[in-house]
């Protein structure tokens, strides 16, 4: 459904008729790990809603807006294929009425993502995403919400402003999904072709061999840092970030740390490719 009338009545019969409702916020172009979402949803409600939206307020002005692939009909098969009860796909004209620069906008203070990468090196992009999936959530009134790990950041991003703005939405992070290569499944490996697909997954080599690192005690975090970067830089990638901290605050790493996250970005060809990999450490509590 693409009106906001006809998702209204539809949520507020779920309501008489006591169901709970899973929501998936997806930009289309849907592939295995958004797959994962809509089919671990079915746990958690009797109905699960899938939102098909690019949002044109998360992508900055040199990214891939114009060229992200619109694959409606494709994603609409996929999601039959799992159940997934209602598709949701909003115009841009119903989601920003007044336009882009009038939208009232949502922003998750920087104080606890002052070490968040993805949020220096995308100004206004968290911003966007904040923005929309409070809007998607106001519109959708989800029991259940779920979103991939491989987006780490993001799924801190909706945890804090959940909690901030006291939405009673329960927020469920699902592992990401990979190709054997240990690529982390992306709308934007569809831009890859095979060979530069096989080169990719050095990103999650780089990740491995640092988490590896990590684990068997090893703490000069700008050495390993550098020498992950190296790995994906002599692999023909061009590195955007690869940063080590604490799992939960990300503050950087030091004795006290008992859970680590690993976060790259890396372009190649046309694609800017993110993954992430939490890692155990051995340290004192
Ligand atoms: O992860 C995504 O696909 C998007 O950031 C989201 C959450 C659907 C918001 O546009």
């Amino acid at each position: 459904m693409q009106s906001l009338t006809e998702l209204r009545s539809w949520r507020q019969q779920c309501h008489k008729d006591g169901k709970t409702v899973a929501f998936v916020p997806t930009m289309g172009n849907l592939h295995e790990g958004h797959i994962e979402l809509v089919t671990q949803a079915h746990q958690y409600a009797d109905y699960v809603i899938t939102s098909i939206f690019v949002n044109p307020m998360q992508f900055g002005k040199n990214e891939d807006l114009d060229a992200y692939p619109r694959t409606f009909e494709a994603d609409c098969d996929k999601l039959k294929a799992v159940n997934n009860h209602v598709v949701f796909y909003p115009s841009v004209e119903d989601m920003y009425p007044s336009g882009l620069s009038a939208q009232t906008v949502v922003s998750v203070p920087n104080n606890e993502f002052e070490f968040c990468a993805e949020a220096t090196q995308r100004p206004g992009h968290f911003d966007g995403v904040a923005t929309v999936v409070t809007k998607l959530f106001n519109m959708v009134q989800p029991d259940t919400a779920l979103f991939g790990q491989k987006d780490y950041q993001q799924v801190r991003l909706i945890q804090t402003m959940v909690k901030d703005l006291n939405l009673p939405i329960k927020i469920v992070p699902v592992p990401t999904v990979r190709e054997k290569s240990g690529l982390a499944k992306s709308s934007r490996n569809g831009y890859l072709n095979d060979d530069q697909k096989a080169t990719a997954a050095i990103i999650f080599q780089a990740l491995t061999a640092v988490g590896e690192t990590l684990q068997n005690g090893a703490r000069n975090i700008s050495e390993i840092q550098t020498f992950a970067i190296e790995m994906i830089e002599l692999a023909g990638l061009k590195p955007d970030y690869l940063e080590i901290r604490d799992a939960a605050s990300f503050a950087p790493v030091n004795d006290k740390t008992t859970e680590a996250v690993i976060l790259v970005a890396a372009f190649i060809g046309k694609a800017r490719l993110i993954d992430n990999l939490v890692v155990k450490l051995n340290n004192a509590k």
